[in-house]
């Protein structure tokens, strides 16, 4: 599952036997990859399309595991445009039942942080390691749009991911959120969602993230341009070489 479009092109035109499905406003595509059986989807944005879509992967596709991939703004000052961010674990940060329960806890289900499946995370942190060691991402694109975004040679972290239905834009709300979840190290609007569906599903799950811009004002950030020419390439190669 992808949070931009453009990475679940790239995915569908290297499977094999591709079927079509549309529910819910979306459309699944199944088939082959590596020779692999996979669904391929747009999660579309926000928590609740996200989770909508894992529900149907879950209930009508029958998923065994999944690996979701887009971009995400830097909260971490160590963070760089181009770096990858593989979750540990993934907090809902506009999640706020107070008094009924603690803050971020999300109800009936005792749980504040979702952490992700540990073989999926260290197959994704060493696909990301040699697909940036072999220069790989670099091939992907042309040299122009590394130089416009500043991208020398991406890092792969791993860490907490805080989701929510929030566009982060300013550097005060940046300061708010780190504040209150000082290991935060990038932002986003699904992963979290996605977590929990797949904690109550028992679906083994990770979230791979590249950093896109710096979650304030100050973001020079051409976004159409960074996930056409190096976002979704890079999810693409990422998907293609844990999928193998
Ligand atoms: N996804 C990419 N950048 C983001 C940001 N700044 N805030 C929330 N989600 C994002």
């Amino acid at each position: 599952m992808g949070a931009m479009p453009e990475e679940i092109e790239g995915l569908v035109d290297l499977m094999a036997n591709v079927t079509e499905v549309n529910i819910g406003m979306r459309t699944y595509y199944s088939g082959t990859l590596n020779g692999n059986k996979v669904v391929v989807v747009f999660s579309r944005w926000g928590k609740v399309a996200a989770a909508t879509t894992v529900t149907t992967l879950v209930l009508h596709f029958g998923i065994t595991e999944l690996l979701f991939t887009g971009v995400a703004g830097a909260v971490d000052a160590g963070l760089n445009i181009g770096d990858v961010v593989v979750a540990q674990r993934l907090v809902q940060h506009d999640m706020d039942a107070r008094p009924l329960l603690p803050r971020f806890e999300v109800p009936l289900l005792q749980k504040t942080y979702f952490e992700t499946d540990e073989a999926l995370r260290a197959r994704a942190v060493k696909a990301v390691e040699y697909l940036v060691e072999s220069r790989h991402l670099h091939q992907l694109t042309e040299n122009r749009f590394l130089q416009k975004f500043g991208i020398e040679k991406p890092a792969v972290y791993t860490g907490d991911i805080a989701s929510g239905d929030h566009f982060f834009s300013n550097a005060a709300a940046k300061h708010r959120l780190v504040e209150m979840l000082p290991h935060t190290l990038c932002v986003e609007m699904e992963g979290a969602a996605v977590a929990q569906v797949c904690y109550e599903y028992r679906i083994p799950f990770v979230v791979i993230r590249t950093i896109s811009d710096t979650a304030d004002e100050h973001s020079p950030l051409d976004f159409p341009l960074f996930v056409r020419h190096i976002a979704s390439r890079y999810s693409v190669a990422v998907v293609k070489a844990m999928v193998s």
